[in-house]
């Protein structure tokens, strides 16, 4: 491996950075995509979108954007088939000969879920699926940006710190564009589905024995040694990845805000990026008005939450870290400023739920024929909650963000529905109230009787499908 060269020549400085901390812009950032007078994160910038008038757009006209979009959508050229690409007036610019690398991520559902909307006590309630990305989580759509630039800069190696969806996401996008990937994960800490998929698609995959902050340690010193390109969600090419799936939510809305997002909160990176997507939207005048956008977190891995009931958001003081949703299993979150940013500028909240919360919620979910990772329940189980406490109306409408699919952690739903989920844990007791969402498999011999008889014994317990 060569040291890697200088590359701000490279730059189109139709984005720049901007430090978040002391507001120092630059055009290129260090390898850890740190501010070096303060040690603050960037974020990306658009001049051009400003003109003198104010923050009205100068180039871009709200009305031909949305056409174009729309346009594209009978395009079969790869970045117009990219849900991410196909908004690509909203993202900083590859350099002329350079291509994006795409899997055509993006493009995700928006679901109704009526089983769900009754269980928290609202009229409607819709969900944006971004488990229904090629690599089955969000992160796609902040990988196909972020791996891009790496690409453009020269990198031969990319590396992250995971709980094992930006490692599968990442190792994807790195064999797609011709980039080995270098993976850090928590030994025995994420599922085996994400872990498998970091292998097939050829990752360097180090299984550290530690948590994910201490895997977040270790390679920011690899870094700094090592000519690797970081694509942890520090990385703010990401971020802006992950912006689309707000503007592509919205276009799904004909353009009609909804009252409310919600979010799980992990390192906090993807509520960074829908809101900064809100923010912009309405500056450009795409939008009307903001949604609010909430983030929810497990009470075992909470620090944002605590941040802000105990010290206003002012300082985060790291946490250890400890749930089975593995995705947000993750005390020390790197974008903490930029989601309270715009938790604030959205008029949202914070909420915390428990592992029992987080269980029944995601059979909820499964009952209303969906299925997602138990850190993607959280938002249904943080919206309940909301209800209860009159933050949310039952009137207003509301979408949940479903960050991955359900067959990404298959072993908490096995052992959920068999009943050993919570078995030695200090919640065994009270998970007895969830026996009856579990739908455990029954062993029967071959015969005829046995299966007529489970089919007469499940319509006596549970005549009714909820959702007709
Ligand atoms: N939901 C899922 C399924 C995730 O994988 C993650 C984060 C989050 C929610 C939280 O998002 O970190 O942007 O606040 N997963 C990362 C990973 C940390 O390494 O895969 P966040």
């Amino acid at each position: 491996m060569n040291p890697v060269a200088d590359k701000t020549k490279t730059d189109p400085c139709i984005s720049r950075l901007r430090c978040i901390g002391c507001g120092a812009i630059v055009d290129h950032a260090d390898q850890d995509f740190r501010c070096s007078n303060c040690g603050d994160l960037f974020e990306i910038f658009y001049p051009g979108w400003t003109g003198s008038a104010g923050t009205r757009v100068a180039e871009h006209d709200a009305a031909s954007l949305k056409k174009s979009w729309l346009e594209r959508k009978s395009s079969f050229l790869p970045a117009d088939t990219s849900g991410v690409w196909r908004f690509r007036e909203m993202l900083p610019t590859l350099n002329p000969g350079h291509k994006p690398i795409t899997l055509r991520e993006g493009n995700t559902p928006l679901y109704e879920l009526p089983g769900c909307a009754r269980a928290a006590g609202v009229d409607t309630l819709l969900a944006k699926h971004q488990g229904m990305n090629p690599t089955a989580s969000f992160k796609d759509t902040g990988m196909t940006t972020a791996a891009s630039f790496a690409r453009q800069e020269g990198f031969h190696w990319v590396a992250c710190a995971s709980t094992g969806n930006t490692s599968a996401s990442m190792a994807a996008y790195a064999a797609r564009g011709g980039m080995r990937s270098l993976v850090l994960i928590p030994e025995g800490k994420i599922s085996w589905g994400k872990l498998s998929q970091s292998l097939d698609f050829g990752a360097v995959t180090c299984q550290l024995r530690t948590d994910f902050d201490g895997c977040v340690k270790v390679l920011n010193e690899v870094v700094k040694r090592m000519p690797v390109y970081l694509l942890n969600s520090v990385n703010p090419y990401r971020l802006e990845g992950q912006k689309t799936a707000a503007i592509e939510l919205l276009e799904q809305l004909a353009w009609q805000t909804p009252d409310h997002m919600i979010v799980p909160g992990g390192n906090l990176g993807n509520s960074s990026a829908l809101g900064k997507a809100l923010l912009e939207m309405r500056d450009l005048g795409l939008i009307a008005r903001l949604p609010k956008l909430s983030v929810i977190q497990a009470e075992g891995a909470n620090p944002f939450v605590r941040s802000i009931r105990e010290h206003g958001g002012k300082t985060l003081t790291p946490v250890e870290a400890d749930t089975f949703a593995t995705a947000i299993r993750i005390g020390n979150p790197a974008s903490w400023k930029k989601a309270l940013r715009v938790i604030e500028a959205t008029a949202g909240t914070v909420e915390q739920v428990s592992e029992i919360e987080i269980a029944s919620a995601k059979a909820e979910i499964g009952a209303d024929g969906v299925g997602c990772e138990p850190a993607s329940a959280v938002t249904l189980a943080g919206l309940k909650k909301l209800v209860r406490q009159g933050f949310v109306k039952p009137g207003e409408s509301t979408v949940l963000i479903l960050t991955g699919h359900g067959l990404k952690d298959p072993e908490f739903t096995l052992k959920f529905h068999r009943g050993d989920l919570f078995q030695g844990t200090a919640d065994e007791r009270e998970s007895a109230r969830l026996n009856p969402f579990r739908h455990p498999p029954v062993v029967l011999d071959a015969s005829l009787d046995a299966v007529i008889r489970t089919l007469e014994q499940a319509e006596k317990s549970d005549p009714t499908p909820s959702n007709v």
